[in-house]
């Protein structure tokens, strides 16, 4: 135990938390390392590189997600399944974000409220799995776990996971997040350039003519305002934004989790913002126990199985404080149970008065497989869980305060339908993803338009 870092939480009094308390507990998928010195020594080094965000940042973050808790402001978090290291390079990079702020300015324009960007990018690099091992070409291989772990080629050295990685995932980390840093910060998001901001791949949509309408107006706005007071709004050519990646491999986020100075708590500062997916969330599990201490804003997945005694638990071990923006709920039910189950957690929630963030996922709920066996997912049921969640937790007293969308900025054909009705003999044009299907770029703006309009009308 690191006694060190040990926080006593008020709210609990059966043991103390540290960053590895958690290594008391049972860690599902984790990988299986063949030489455990390798291992702890990576995890030695990583301990002693600098941390990829800082805790005023992390910090920001949160009050920024209590503003969405409140209904002040909104969620968008999007990017890759799992981002593989071949793809950290720029265009990869600038596409995502470009899609990303994109969407934020609809939202922003039609929700009349500030939107927090997060990117499931700069980390996103470890994958939960089904299946511990998979049958290639007659061998028994380990299954891939995302490139933080193991390699995705179908042979037993590719596939033997290697800690190396570790530091390969940190270093990509830190080029990506150097990368946005720079962009967001040196114009790339000047909303005086309507230029920058132009739609590429609309050729079905309707909506885009209104879209390009709008940024233009924007534009002149700004240059009006400029011109009346005399003054130029700098702040404007700047953007915020902040990364997330599911919080999986446990012992690499223990080696970036540490105390910062003149602050209490222990901060996760692989990233601003992790989560817990929907395979680890076991309330006497490692990842919880992890949880739990960081000082971070931190997510759930929440699948169809969730109960709403175990919703209520998870707040009550991850947030005892009951502060907003300390946690959200990203509920992942699929367009065909939706109906059935959010109200089922919403309720109660509610009527304890607990502080979620409801954050919809319209993606792992829909995902399916087509007769010739690729994985893919249907805009209508994205589109349709997410107006059902919208109309659900209006109904409920709640609201819908953020989504989450597994999206690239590149005219992939991964999903099916859009405004370019993409069908499944589209699929094998271009499918690029190792892991689940992503919306492309006219799929991801349909959907922030058709939400835009939503929240427009929805407003009260
Ligand atoms: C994911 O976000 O890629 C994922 C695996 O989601 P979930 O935990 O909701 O299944
Ligand atoms: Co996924």
């Amino acid at each position: 135990m690191n006694t060190a870092n040990s926080i006593t939480d008020p709210a609990r009094d059966d043991h103390e938390w540290s960053p590895d308390s958690w290594r008391d507990r049972v860690a599902t998928q984790q990988p299986a390392y063949p030489d455990a010195e390798a291992l702890s020594s990576v995890l030695s080094q990583m301990a002693k590189l600098p941390p990829l965000v800082t805790s005023w940042e992390v910090e920001t973050l949160k009050s920024q997600l209590a503003e969405a808790t409140r209904g002040e402001r909104f969620l968008l978090q999007g990017g890759d399944c799992s981002e593989s290291f071949a793809d950290c390079e720029s265009n990869s990079i600038t596409s995502k974000l470009k899609i990303l702020l994109q969407m934020s300015l609809v939202l922003a324009q039609g929700g009349r409220r500030p939107v927090v960007r997060v990117g499931r990018m700069a980390g996103q690099y470890a994958k939960p799995r089904s299946t511990d091992t998979e049958v290639c070409d007659g061998e028994t291989l380990p299954s891939y776990r995302g490139d933080m772990i193991n390699g995705v080629g179908r042979n037993l050295a590719e596939r033997t996971p290697d800690p190396q990685r570790l530091l390969r995932a940190y270093e990509r980390s830190a080029l990506t997040l150097n990368f946005i840093r720079s962009l967001t910060y040196g114009g790339f998001a000047d909303l005086h350039h309507p230029e920058n901001w132009d739609l590429g791949f609309m050729t079905g949509s309707p909506r885009a003519g209104n879209y390009s309408r709008q940024v233009h107006a924007i534009a002149e706005s700004l240059r009006l305002v400029e011109t009346l007071s005399g003054q130029p709004i700098p702040e404007i050519t700047r953007t915020e934004f902040f990364t997330s990646h599911e919080g999986l491999h446990l012992a690499y986020e223990q080696a970036q989790t540490r105390t910062v100075p003149r602050r209490t708590g222990c901060y996760d500062l692989s990233t601003h913002f992790p989560w817990i997916g929907e395979r680890t969330r076991a309330l006497d599990g490692a990842h919880i126990e992890f949880f739990r201490g960081i000082a971070n804003p931190i997510a759930v997945k929440l699948g169809p199985t969730a109960t709403a005694e175990e919703a209520l638990a998870l707040t009550e071990m991850l947030n005892p404080l009951n502060e907003p923006g300390r946690l959200t709920f990203i509920v992942r039910f699929g367009a065909a149970r939706v109906e059935q189950r959010l109200p089922a957690l919403v309720g109660p929630i509610r009527r304890k008065g607990r502080q979620v963030l409801w954050c919809c996922d319209p993606m792992h709920g829909n995902t399916e497989t087509t007769a010739d066996g690729v994985k893919t997912r249907r805009f209508s049921n994205v589109l349709g869980e997410l107006e059902t969640s919208f109309r659900i937790l209006r109904d409920c007293g709640a609201h819908l305060g953020g989504v989450h969308f597994e999206l690239t900025g590149e005219n992939v054909t991964e999903c099916l339908g859009g405004a370019s009705g993409l069908t499944e003999a589209d699929l094998a044009r271009d499918y690029r993803s190792q892991v689940d299907p992503r919306l492309n770029y006219e799929q991801s703006m349909e959907l922030a338009l058709h939400l835009a309009h939503l929240m427009a009308n929805g407003r009260h």
